[in-house]
Parts: C-alpha cells; structure tokens; sequence
C-alpha cells in the first residue's frame, strides 16, 4: 500500500498553516516534529479529565493520573523491546538522559586513565557530558572518525576499543549526516572488550524500528520532541544489571524510601531516578505519539523516508552550485540532507526559503561543532524528513535553492 504522507499531513493542524499565501513546508524536523492531534488532544484531555499529582494522591483521581503515567512507561518499553519497566527512567529529552548517565554511572564507574570511546559526528549533548566527567576523573575521550563518506568504519572503531575503555558512546543516525551507525557491531565490540554501550537514539527512534536488546545496548536515551510528543519529556532505557550499579542523580521527593535528617535510602527502579514531580502529562502525549507511530508502522515510515532521501539526493545532486555531505546509499541512512550552496551563506538560505518559499530549514552547525571542522565548513543547511513530508516538499525546497542562488548572482 502506498505511503500516505498526504493524509496523514491533515492530522497536523500547525501544517495547514500558509505564510504570504503559500503552504509551510516544514523540514525542520531534526530538531523537532509536529504534533499530531491526537496527541495534542491526548495531553489536553489529559488535563481537562485526570490531572493529579503522581504516586502520592489516595484519591481516585490520582490513582488514575498514577496509572496513565505508568502506562505511559509501559508503553515507551513496549516501543524499545525493554525487558522491564525498571528499565525505563522519563527525563526531559536525550540530554537529560545523557547526562543523568554521565553522572551517576559515569562519577561511579569511570577512574583516572579510563576511556570513552565516542565519534566525530557526536551532537554536543553526547559529547559535553563526557568532556565534563573526563575532566573531572582524568579521564581519556577517544573518537572514532568521521570517514569522507561520511560513515565509520568498524575496523577503526574496533581499534580504539581496548581493555581501558569503560564506555561507548554514539548515535545511531547522525542529525547532521543521516548516516546510521553500526550500534549493533559496536555493542558487540564493546562486550567484547568489556565495556558498556550507550545508544543517543535522538534521530533514530522517530524514524526506524528499535530494540534495544536486539541491538545490545546498555543505554539508550531518546526526545519525546523528535517524536512527535510534546517537549520537555524523554526517556532513558538502562539494562537492569547496570541500573541496579548506579547511585541517584537528583536528590528530592518520589526517589526515596525513607529520610533521616542526615541520610536517606532509594525507593525502587526505576523512581529512584525521578527526583521531584515528574512530567507526567507530556509523558501521556509520548504514549499518544507512540501510538500514533506504531498504527502508521515504522518500517513503511522509514521506507517513505528512504524514498524521500533518495528524491532529494537526486534533485540537489543534480544542481552545480550543491554540494551534499553525508553517505550517497540511502541503505545507510536516515532522512536528513545536509548541504551547502556554492556562494551563498546556509543562513541566507535559510532565510530566503523562508521569506520567498515559506519553506522551514536549519541552517547551523546543528549542535556537532566538531563534525563541522571535519567537514570543513563552518555551517550546513539542513532538510529532514517525516511522515508528513511528500516530495512536493523537495520540489518546493530545490526551486527555492533556485531563488536564492539568483538573489546572490545579482
Ligand atoms: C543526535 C542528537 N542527540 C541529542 C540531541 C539532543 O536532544 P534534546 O535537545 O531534545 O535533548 C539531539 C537534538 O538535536 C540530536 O539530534
């Protein structure tokens, strides 16, 4: 059956929005999607109808804001194959998970002279956390590099693996590249050598199937944002084994059991990592994306994006001034296009599909500074891809290229 992005656009009330007359066309996706209405519904019933404090109320109304919420993680298990819900901690998105990783696995297990092996394509929310928890244990960051195609090789990631190496640490789709990585070789690598993987699933699991068992991770961290849901909620899969190593991250109500004045002990997986009142509503908004994205399917949603890409790749390939970066075989990526056009600043770009075109693009060095200097630009413009994107939304995209190229010619 064929993909239909246009029918599924119309659940999207922000996409039927026009700017001077013209249909947005919104490829700013990476950094975050739409919202569809059943999830807007999902998190405003949420309030209208069940909205308690978590965990704490006697009352029937909490007892059942409780179970939404629990459901909720349930279902964000079910959606990453997690053995338990003991597995699943909600934060804010994927750098809260990160960082909830950096320190209360990373300041327990990490010693002077250890190793985290990371790559040079890492967004700044994976790559920060550990240059903070390096500097602090006298720790060695090691990267695996970013190949001209811009894929890594296994060989060389293998290398870099060795007895002193605690921790892994990559994306499974580059936001900038769309390259998705080996995670499943690499865990196996990791295990190998004894170390332990964590998967920044940020722009993977929007987009593709996931399994975190399958891969063999130890972590995995997603945005609820890239998602579909709502901002301000994410997630943090941690395998058992290694979550029952782990000392808190904050300190605060619903994580303990008991208080002392002078000490305090844990309440039970996975609530000892959610200190405070957590966002139970938006987690009721990922539950309703997740949804959302099961009933589309996730493999005929990557298919679509693949076509996509293969679409876009083909019209930007085909014009002189472009210039693509990222792996040419579609097999081995996800749906982001980065490019630059040849005399005309990424941000001008921007600018000018959006004033012109009302076509919605970043332009930056999209949080990967790192990966910028390898490439050798100082920024990119950047289109990806979802369920909604049809390949209208590239014709548009190319002929606004087209303007802004005669703009900067005069
Ligand atoms: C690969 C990757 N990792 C992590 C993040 C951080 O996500 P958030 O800002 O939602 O925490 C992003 C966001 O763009 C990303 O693309």
């Amino acid at each position: 059956m064929r993909f239909d992005a246009a029918g599924l656009r119309k659940e999207f009330p922000i996409l039927s929005r026009e700017f001077d007359g013209k249909r947005l066309v919104y490829l700013d996706n990476p950094a975050t999607t739409q919202k569809p209405r059943a999830v807007i519904d999902a998190v405003s019933r949420f309030y209208e109808h069940s909205n308690a404090n978590v965990h704490r109320g006697a009352y029937r109304l909490a007892e059942e804001s409780t179970a939404a919420y629990e459901g909720a993680r349930e279902k964000v298990r079910g959606f990453l194959n997690a053995a338990s819900v003991e597995e699943i901690i909600f934060t804010r998105g994927a750098t809260e998970s990160i960082n909830l990783v950096a320190y209360a696995w990373g300041r327990k297990h990490v010693a002077e002279g250890d190793e985290i092996v990371l790559t040079e394509m890492e967004h700044h929310s994976n790559l920060v956390p550990w240059q903070l928890l390096a500097q602090e244990k006298k720790a060695v960051l090691r990267f695996v590099p970013v190949e001209n195609d811009g894929t890594i090789d296994v060989t060389r990631a293998a290398a870099l693996i060795t007895p002193r190496t605690r921790l892994v640490s990559m994306t499974q789709v580059s936001n900038v590249l769309g390259t998705i990585n080996p995670v499943r070789r690499i865990a196996e690598l990791a295990r190998e050598r004894g170390a332990l993987l964590l998967v920044d699933g940020a722009q993977s699991v929007p987009h593709m199937a996931v399994d975190v068992r399958d891969i063999g991770c130890d972590f995995f961290v997603l945005s609820g944002h890239k998602m579909l849901a709502p901002t301000g909620i994410g997630a943090l899969y941690v395998r058992k084994a290694v979550l029952e190593t782990m000392p808190p991250f904050h300190g605060g109500g619903d994580m303990i059991r008991q208080v002392f004045l002078d000490h305090a002990t844990w309440n039970d997986l996975p609530w000892k990592f959610e200190a405070g009142t957590p966002n139970f509503a938006d987690a009721v908004g990922l539950a309703a994306a997740i949804d959302f994205l099961s009933a589309v399917g996730l493999d005929a949603l990557q298919e679509h994006e693949r076509a996509l890409t293969g679409y876009a790749i083909g019209r930007l390939g085909e014009m002189a001034g472009v210039t693509l970066y990222g792996p040419r075989d579609v097999a081995l990526r996800g749906g982001v296009v980065s490019f630059n056009v040849e005399g005309v600043h990424p941000h001008d770009l921007a600018t000018i599909l959006d004033r012109e075109s009302a076509v919605a693009i970043r332009a930056g060095h999209h949080c990967a500074q790192p990966l910028m200097k390898r490439l050798n630009v100082a920024a990119t413009a950047r289109a990806g891809f979802y369920l909604y994107n049809v390949e209208e939304d590239i014709d548009r995209l190319v002929e606004g290229i087209h303007k802004a190229e005669e703009i900067f010619k005069t």
